[in-house]
């Protein structure tokens, strides 16, 4: 019987034992030692490599999020793994290989224990910080483009918070499909070096819509024209409605983020007149759907083999250890970050 590698102390998992975002951050969290479960059968123990901080997470932990598990509960919706140990019955999987996996959370932690249908395998040769990253925002920006609007090569997608990890992952998918992307950010800043004379981005710091339209007027008149009918918009509050206004009409702006903390503000004109229409989407309610499942089977390997061949990258601001988890959390709901903040498990860097 191998021997199943093991840590010199206890696997630790995150928890949240309390959603009261007045109460101080390190009150709400405890880093707890837990014993290692057996394994059932189709199980797989995974030693976890790294792990996002995303705004899911941080609504999550204030008890704003769509899925609010029972206190206390273990934080932490994606991440990366290495398989430790299977169970007798799992034949297509080795100890070392690289997984991401897909389940509803509780990735925070040094181990987890999956079954093997929620394990995608990885290519171990690839940057983990990268691959922690893969399960949420690749997937939401491909969703995005490929499945709720029917867009044609030529056409302008505008988005806002366009330096976010979702946005610069609509960036990168874009081209394949002959999209043009128009990139609404808040701050000069965050405009890359590369693309400071390029008209494709707009310094926007209210949601306002004759910047957007001017800043779409600027971009067609440079890059090529194009109808203008999907807008992506991680904001809500007054940046709904510039999006709208600015669309062609019969556009549709998608709001699939909450980043402004406010409600959609929408000129009725725009929705009256102009026939433009408003959905909301959230990758896992859409996943849900049957009619989607075998997209998520297609859309993991095809968005790792991308991450391996380095045509999807997001920028990282910074790593810090699983002990650390309150610093990370207070590091990510910052402005102005260069990047996303993740969390190092245990496993990380570790020989098998
Ligand atoms: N619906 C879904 O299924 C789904 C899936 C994945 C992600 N999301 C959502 O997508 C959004 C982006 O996620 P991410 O992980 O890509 O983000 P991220 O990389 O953490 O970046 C956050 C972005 O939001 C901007 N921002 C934050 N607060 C803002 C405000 N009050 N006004 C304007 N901009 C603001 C930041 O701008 P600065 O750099 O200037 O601070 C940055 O561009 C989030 O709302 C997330 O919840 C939704």
């Amino acid at each position: 019987m191998p021997c199943v590698p093991t840590l010199p102390h206890p696997p630790r998992q995150v928890e949240v034992i309390d959603t009261d975002p007045s109460r101080p951050l390190g009150e709400r969290l405890r880093v707890r030692a837990v014993e290692r479960p057996p394994l059932g059968a189709g199980q797989v123990r995974v030693g976890m490599l790294a792990m996002a901080v995303n705004p899911a997470d941080l609504l999550q932990l204030d008890g704003r999020y769509g899925l609010r598990p029972s206190l206390p509960y273990v934080a932490g919706l994606e991440g990366v793994g290495v398989v430790l140990e299977t169970a007798p019955d799992v034949t297509d999987l080795e100890v070392g290989a690289r997984v991401l996996p897909l389940a509803a959370g509780g990735f925070w932690a040094d181990e987890r224990v999956l079954h093997r249908r929620a394990l995608v395998p990885l290519d171990a040769g690839t940057d983990a910080l990268q691959q922690a990253m893969l399960c949420a925002n690749p997937a939401t920006a491909w969703v995005l483009l490929r499945h709720l609007v029917p867009l044609e090569p030529g056409d302008w997608v505008l988005q806002n918070a366009a330096n976010s990890a979702v946005g610069q992952c609509v960036r990168q998918l874009a081209p394949a499909l002959g999209l043009r992307v128009l990139n609404v950010v808040r701050r000069a800043q965050a405009v890359p070096a590369e693309a400071a004379q390029d008209p494709a981005w707009v310094v926007d710091t209210s949601g306002d819509s004759h910047t957007l339209k001017a800043g779409l007027a600027r971009a067609r008149a440079a890059v090529a024209p194009g109808r203008a009918v999907l807008a992506l918009d991680a904001l809500g509050g007054q940046a709904t409605g510039g999006l709208a206004a600015a669309l062609d009409d019969g556009g549709r702006v998608v709001v699939y983020g909450l980043m402004s903390g406010e409600p959609s503000v929408l000129p009725a004109h725009d929705l009256v007149f102009r026939g433009v229409t408003v959905q909301g989407f959230w990758l896992a309610r859409w996943f849900a759907d049957p009619a989607h499942r075998a997209h998520a089977k297609a859309l993991y390997p095809e968005l790792a083999a991308q991450l391996s061949a380095g045509a999807l990258r997001m920028a990282v601001d910074a790593v810090h250890e699983l002990a650390d988890v309150a610093a990370a959390v207070q590091a990510a709901a910052r402005p102005a970050r260069t990047g996303k903040v993740l969390l190092r498990g245990a496993w990380w860097g570790r020989p098998l």
